[in-house]
């Protein structure tokens, strides 16, 4: 089977090959999936820029986490999975997975049934993103009536947190780029702020729980009250989060996305009730990782990114 193979740290034009391996076997409590789609998401830039685990998260030169497809073999011990059943997964994540290819391994706890509402394109490049912002919302306990900011509302996690807090019957802000603001309101934000426009940060108040999706940003000044929770997914410096603190809010919560099929589940059943969708900025094809991974690197990316490997899986 055809799959990728990273030769090193470095700009994605000089490390990304494609390469032909063996189709891998299940072991124990494992699943092989014929790809359909694989998500694209800032960590695989990053990790492949510096070829190096960051901290918990493991590099592999066969990377790939997010998948869609239909289960092509299955373990002896496996009985809730069968060939043929359609699928989608985080693998392993934060352990390494390998789904850049054409057939890929995964736990089958990390698996879920992918929803009928999505194509496998959506389907594959849903998974870090929705569970990332679905475990958000459960950091804060995000709850129907609450007031929610989410900053970077366009980007792959922030565009699934809009319409997963909405279905939990939150009131939404988003901040984006104007000329992305439409969009974020099909997504069902209440209210949409420009993130250049400082007048407009200034003058928002203040709300329970704030979603940071984006690297070095704080929640406006007005927005923090006395217990507002504050979930950020990118770094956050010991300054600002005294910062925060001093502003009354309740101490900063840093995740880090964990695989779960059960999550997924929950979120499938929601796109098939109509409340999440998965916005495609763009998709590419296996060889064309390069481009793909350069799309992600722009920071500029509206939604998500993904790899198509087999439409018809
Ligand atoms: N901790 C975790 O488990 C976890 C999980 C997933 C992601 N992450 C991290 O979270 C970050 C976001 O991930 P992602 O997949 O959502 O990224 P993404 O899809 O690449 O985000 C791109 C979006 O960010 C918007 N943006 C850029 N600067 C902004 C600003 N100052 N305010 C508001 N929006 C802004 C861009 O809009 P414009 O084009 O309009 O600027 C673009 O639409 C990354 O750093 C990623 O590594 C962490």
């Amino acid at each position: 089977m055809r799959s990728v193979k990273y030769s090193g740290a470095g700009p994605a034009s000089e490390v990304i090959s494609i390469t032909d391996i063996a189709i891998p076997t299940p072991g124990p409590g494992e699943v092989v999936v014929k790809v359909g789609a694989a998500g694209l998401n800032p960590v695989d830039v990053k990790i492949r820029a510096a070829a190096t685990d960051f901290g918990p998260i493991k590099y592999s030169d066969r990377p790939g986490w997010d998948v869609a497809g239909v289960v092509a073999t299955v373990a002896p011990d496996v009985s809730a999975w069968s060939p043929g059943d359609r699928v989608f997964a985080l693998a392993a994540f934060p352990a390494a997975a390998h789904t850049l290819a054409e057939y890929a391994v995964v736990a089958a706890g990390d698996l879920a049934a992918a929803p009928d509402a999505w194509t496998i394109a959506q389907a594959g490049a849903a998974p870090l993103a929705a569970l990332t912002a679905w475990q958000a919302l459960e950091a804060a306990a995000v709850g129907a009536g609450q007031r929610v900011l989410v900053l970077g509302g366009a980007g792959g996690v922030g565009h699934l947190a809009i319409q997963l807090a909405k279905a939990r019957g939150a009131e939404v802000t988003a901040t984006a780029s104007a000329a992305k603001h439409q969009l974020l309101r099909s997504w069902g934000a209440d209210h949409v702020v420009d993130y250049r426009d400082e007048h407009a940060l200034a003058s928002l108040t203040g709300v329970d729980a704030v979603i940071v999706t984006v690297d070095g940003t704080l929640p406006p000044r007005g927005t923090v009250t006395e217990g507002t929770a504050v979930i950020t997914i990118t770094g956050l410096s010991a300054d600002d989060s005294a910062l925060l603190a001093e502003w009354g809010a309740a101490p900063v919560e840093r995740i880090l996305v964990a695989a779960s099929g059960g999550q997924l589940a929950e979120i499938a059943a929601l796109a098939d009730a109509g409340e999440v969708e998965v916005h495609l900025d763009s998709e590419f094809g296996l060889d064309e990782l390069v481009a793909a991974q350069e799309r992600v690197e722009s920071g500029r990316v509206t939604g998500k990114v993904v790899v198509v490997i087999d439409r018809d899986a």
